[in-house]
């Protein structure tokens, strides 16, 4: 077999090894465009569980590799003069030419054919080759004459960013958060061996406009930001090897593969150098590559797509870890001015989710010691209730009158086991186990305030004094039997009115109803789907209609005993349709801007704060971001945080989504984190943060880090109606029992 890599990087280099070791008789070629001993860049890091994976593939290199090391073990972040040191990180860096030299030389020791000085920018004299790998880096041109076929996606992100050395010393990952007259820059440091050092700079585009360093010398980039870095530099020299100032671009590829060209490593998909694993990523996917021709005996229509679809989960995996990371260190500004350096340094290590409470514990139980401390503090501050020792989770947390007495909640979700509106015993019991189940705050489903706001013919409602007598019943059991509050939301289903119950084909398909269709109504005459009415493009009159409607439900919650209103707004429902320009497309006061936009639900929101007690809260749901382009974006999330808090809202619930039936949304662990954390700190205003969060400790990392002030829980509390008991018993925390059940109180379960 003829294979042609294109571009000498980790990605070439490191397949050829593997693909020659196990296939002494294929011939492997590189070609690489610098000549011998030349590259870019400085260091590159290597986290001890990721030199675990190559120590197997190719125990010589692994050797030679962990041989060249320095390791170090701290992260320090300076913030406003303070260094916070985090312990027990476990990182290697080591300087990027001595890693190609290691793998040339074992490639070429192998038979590997490696040619340099050799540009390539046509595969046309390689038409022969039975497999073209492309490791020519992030601008490889072959990504970009196919394209297409690649389904290439590249992003060139908004801060500014160069990579320059220092012979500075650094003991440990080093982040430095500095100010001067044109902004705050991040410096990303580390030491690849001894004397010589790793040390990138970023800023926002903002900020580098007003340096006027754009199309700057490398000397004039070293001279501006040795003047920056005076006290941190010392003695010490900033150098620079093509240290331009760049654009980082995102990179993905649908397809990994076109006929017999294959994508590798930064050619593939890029990972933002501040979570460190663009060489990890390029490596691993050698290994993958090369396991995978070697399986298949070369046979590329089966290598190839297994190839693709073993590395694909785990690149989704660690691009949106590297999304969310990149994305923290592009909104520095937000948090730097508003935490202090414990909660900001905790906030930078937490930032990817990928350490989260337990992992930092487990790496240094001191630094979370203190984090816990400062929760504490914080929450006593909040609630006016001293608190002792306890996971952030379990802190309390008061709004108005209303004190939680921890931060989880259970999502509201709709049962479709009403009937006519009127909930029965499944309610009790559904409702009533969550509360039993230690949730600080039980927040019942999604519940018409009229017959025809109703989404299914099984939906609740308070459209009825039957109804309150049912609800009463509720919100007494769970008064009486738990300490948990109990809330309602309270929702119009708008244009997605009059549709079967979710198992019958409601949710998904959009089934109308069978029988007893009911007329429907929205911001705009837009159906949601092919199987739905199209709605009736809300007059005055309607709306009137409405506002009077939430104004009897209110009262009636109010008699039923419910401690805490929701306003439903998000998922595409009655005013989530007037809020997203996508479903609002009016032309009088109430569409175009997002404050016309904004108009009707802030009617209805202030209608309801003037019915509901002032001594109880509200919170509004909202759906952050549309999941499409041109729609409601987490900017404009900001914007209707700050009109609900305006009109009174207490604290926001920061959903995403299902407002059109198009939507492309990007699932994955914690989400909806993101945009409750910029509403948070943008806003200023609490948020309830809510999509897959399952585990406790990544529970504990929502509340320490500031992205959210109570965790809201869904289907997990579906699977498991005890998971605030089980988090309390699982973190060693005291939760009173229910009196009926004080025998399990200090119960030591086993499980297995
Ligand atoms: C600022 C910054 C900091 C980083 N820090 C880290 C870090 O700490 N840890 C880490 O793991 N990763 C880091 N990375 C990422 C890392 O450098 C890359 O992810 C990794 O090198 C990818 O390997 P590769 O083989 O795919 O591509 P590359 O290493 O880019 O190799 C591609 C090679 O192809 C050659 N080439 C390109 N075009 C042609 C052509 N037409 N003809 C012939 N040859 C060609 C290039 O000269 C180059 O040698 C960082 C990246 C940046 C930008
Ligand atoms: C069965 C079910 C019913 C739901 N009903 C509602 C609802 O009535 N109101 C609402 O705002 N969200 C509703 N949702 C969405 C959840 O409240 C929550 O936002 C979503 O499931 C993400 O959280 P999770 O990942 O913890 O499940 C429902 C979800 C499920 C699974």
């Amino acid at each position: 077999m003829d294979v042609v890599c294109i571009g000498g990087g980790p990605a070439s280099l490191y397949f050829s090894i593997l693909a020659k070791k196990a296939n002494p008789g294929w011939n492997v070629k590189i070609f690489e465009q610098n000549p011998d001993n030349v590259t870019w860049g400085f260091g590159v890091v290597f986290s001890d569980e990721t030199m675990e994976n190559f120590k197997e593939a190719d125990y010589d290199t692994y050797k030679a590799i962990t041989d060249s090391f320095e390791h170090w073990d701290d992260i320090d972040v300076f913030h406003e003069g303070t260094k916070v040191t985090s312990k027990g990180h476990g990182f290697a860096g080591m300087q990027r030419l001595k890693l190609l030299q290691i793998l040339e030389s074992r490639a070429s020791q192998l038979g590997v054919k490696i040619h340099h000085d050799v540009i390539i920018d046509s595969l046309e004299d390689y038409k022969d080759a039975d497999l073209i790998l492309a490791g020519n880096g992030i601008t490889s041109f072959i990504r970009e004459q196919y394209s297409e076929e690649f389904g290439s996606d590249v992003v060139f992100r908004p801060n500014k960013f160069v990579w320059l050395g220092s012979t500075k010393r650094f003991d440990a990952f080093t982040f430095y958060f500095n100010k001067n007259q044109h902004g705050l820059w991040r410096g990303h440091c580390y030491q690849y061996m001894p004397g010589h050092s790793t040390f990138i700079v970023e800023c926002t585009d903002e900020t580098f406009a007003k340096t006027g360093l754009d199309g700057c010398s490398e000397d004039d980039t070293v001279a501006y930001l040795s003047e920056l870095y005076k006290e941190e530099l010392g003695s010490d020299k900033l150098i620079t090897n093509n240290s331009l100032w760049r654009n980082f671009p995102r990179v993905k590829n649908k397809n990994y593969f076109h006929k017999n060209i294959v994508l590798m490593g930064d050619a593939l998909h890029t990972a933002h150098f501040s979570i460190g694993s663009g060489t990890k990523l390029a490596m691993e996917d050698a290994v993958e590559l090369a396991d995978c021709l070697t399986s298949f005996n070369g046979k590329l229509d089966k290598a190839l797509p297994e190839f693709q679809k073993r590395r694909e989960p785990i690149v989704d995996s660690l691009q949106r870890a590297a999304q969310v990371s990149m994305e923290w260190f592009e909104d520095v500004e937000r948090y730097h001015d508003k935490m202090d350096p414990l909660e900001f340094s905790y906030s930078l290590l937490t930032r990817s989710l990928r350490i989260n409470h337990a992992n930092l514990e487990a790496r240094d139980a001191n630094l979370v010691k203190d984090v816990d401390t400062m929760v504490l503090k914080k929450a006593s501050a909040q609630s006016g209730v001293k608190v002792t020792a306890s996971p952030p989770i379990f802190t309390p947390f008061r709004l108005r009158e209303m004190l939680l007495e921890n931060r989880i909640m259970m999502s509201p979700m709709c049962m479709y086991s009403a009937d006519n509106g009127l909930i029965g015993d499944w309610h009790l019991v559904h409702l009533g186990s969550r509360a039993m189940g230690g949730a600080g705050l039980i927040m019942a489903e999604c519940t018409a305030i009229s017959k025809e706001g109703r989404i299914t013919p099984g939906c609740a409602g308070l459209y009825s004094d039957e109804h309150v007598v049912a609800w009463k019943k509720i919100t007494d059991f769970v008064h009486k039997n738990s300490s948990a509050k109990i809330g309602v939301q309270l929702g119009h289903a708008g244009r997605k009115a009059s549709t079967r119950l979710q198992w019958e084909g409601g949710e998904k398909e959009q089934l109308p109803v069978i029988a007893d269709n009911w007329p429907i109504i929205s911001a705009s005459p837009l159906a949601y789907t092919l199987n739905n009415q199209v709605p009736k493009e809300m007059d005055q009159a309607d709306m009137d209609n409405v506002i009077k409607d939430y104004v009897k439900s209110v009262e009636r919650a109010l008699e039923a005993g419910f401690d805490i209103l929701e306003l439903h707004c998000a998922h595409g429902y009655l005013l989530n349709s007037f809020l997203s320009p996508k479903t609002n497309i009016r032309t009088d006061k109430y569409g175009g801007s997002i404050g016309n936009r904004l108009r009707f639900p802030i009617q209805v929101f202030k209608a309801i704060r003037k019915a509901w007690p002032l001594e109880r809260p509200i919170s509004v749901r909202i759906s952050a971001h549309d999941w499409i382009a041109g729609g409601f974006e987490p900017s404009d999330a900001v914007e209707v945080a700050l009109a609900f808090k305006a009109a009174g809202c207490d604290i926001m619930d920061i959903s995403s989504g299902q407002v059109v039936a198009e939507e492309e949304p990007v699932y994955g662990r914690l989400f909806q984190l993101p945009f409750s954390e910029r509403v948070r700190f943008e806003a200023n205003i609490p948020t309830m943060t809510v999509g897959n969060i399952q585990s406790y400790a990544d529970a504990n990392s929502i509340i320490a880090g500031g992205r959210g002030d109570i965790c809201v829980i869904a289907r997990m509390h579906l699977f498991d109606p005890y998971w605030t008991r089980h988090a309390a018993n699982y973190l060693g925390h005291q939760l009173e029992m229910p009196q009926q059940y004080k025998s399990v109180e200090k119960y030591n379960p086993r499980w297995a």
